[in-house]
């Protein structure tokens, strides 16, 4: 029996792999009841509470929690909120606790939904708290594999982007390690994967590659995982625009790769996937926005405990 009810989903380092697997098994579940999870959530309220910009994470957890039966309120700017009044995240929480039955927010600052969680008597979860943590893109990229590939121990997945400010991927990797997945890292000069997940990944025995260039190992490759340079995060334009368009998917790389190679992508995309992939089987990255508005809808579900 798994407890996630009144839970906080801040990292997915505190949730067991029985529990990952548990999740995706709720989502599957919610795909199979179609209309008669409608109703799951009548009455209930989600609070989506976005200080950094989001379309896909904050729109999807309100289409889940719409799609679930509940109501949605909240704010998607922090100048449209009494922030800009200089109002602390703590005492917003605990008035918007009162308002909601469960809160989801990405905030920029690292370690801002653990802070959160603490002022909060609803359930959190994370959308993202800068470039540290993603959990519910992670989960849903964990049921995107399994739908996909089928399983996720022994599949060789590649990372391709800006792996150091890239969060999706952070989370990620940490969560597929545990799975026995072979991660393969690609990133332009000076945007590899932090240490702290470097140190992550050798403490539990992963096996993980580092380079710059794609192309020697992309033939071994099951799924590459390709993110956008993380520009918001950068210090100065000009080494954002260095870095820029160092990379792009395109068909030619994919006669390159296995037949049945998954491309995935957090999105938003900018020119690092050509749009000439996008009518190909490969491209599993719309599929992937999918996967995870199911995941979401599991996790709201099982966090307010109308499913168990
Ligand atoms: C990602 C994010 O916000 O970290 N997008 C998302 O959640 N779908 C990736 C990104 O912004 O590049």
């Amino acid at each position: 029996m798994h407890q996630f009810q009144g839970r906080h989903i801040i990292d997915t380092a505190d949730l067991t792999t029985e529990e990952v697997m548990f999740l995706i098994e709720t989502a599957d579940r919610i795909e199979a009841m179609g209309p008669a999870a409608r109703d799951l959530c009548k009455g209930k309220i989600l609070a989506t509470l976005f200080w950094e910009p989001s379309t896909r994470t904050r729109l999807s957890f309100e289409a889940a929690m719409y799609r679930l039966g509940g109501n949605v309120i909240g704010f998607s700017e922090a100048m449209s909120s009494s922030v800009s009044k200089g109002e602390t995240l703590a005492d917003t929480i605990q008035t918007v606790a009162l308002y909601s039955d469960i809160i989801a927010m990405r905030h920029p600052g690292e370690g801002s939904a653990l802070a959160a969680s603490m002022s909060s008597r609803v359930p959190i979860i994370n959308g993202g708290d800068g470039a540290h943590l993603h959990p519910t893109q992670t989960l849903g990229d964990c049921y995107t594999l399994i739908m996909e590939k089928g399983r996720l121990k022994g599949l060789k997945v590649g990372f391709l982007g800006d792996l150091l400010f890239g969060r999706t991927v952070h989370t990620l990797v940490r969560l597929l390690a545990r799975f026995g997945v072979e991660l393969h890292f690609f990133a332009p000069e000076g945007l590899n994967i932090p240490d702290y997940v470097r140190d992550s990944l050798v403490k539990a025995g992963a096996t993980f590659t580092e380079q710059t260039e794609l192309d020697a190992r992309l033939p071994e490759l099951d799924v590459l995982y390709v993110t956008r340079i993380q520009k918001e995060r950068f210090f100065s334009e000009e080494e954002y625009l260095r870095k820029k368009n160092s990379y792009s998917i395109t068909r030619e790389t994919l006669e390159k790769a296995k037949d049945d190679i998954l491309i995935l992508h957090p999105l938003p995309r900018n020119e690092e996937i050509a749009m000439e992939v996008d009518p190909t089987p490969n491209a599993g990255y719309f599929r992937q926005a999918e996967y995870g508005l199911k995941m979401r809808m599991a996790l709201i579900s099982l966090c307010l405990g109308v499913l168990s």
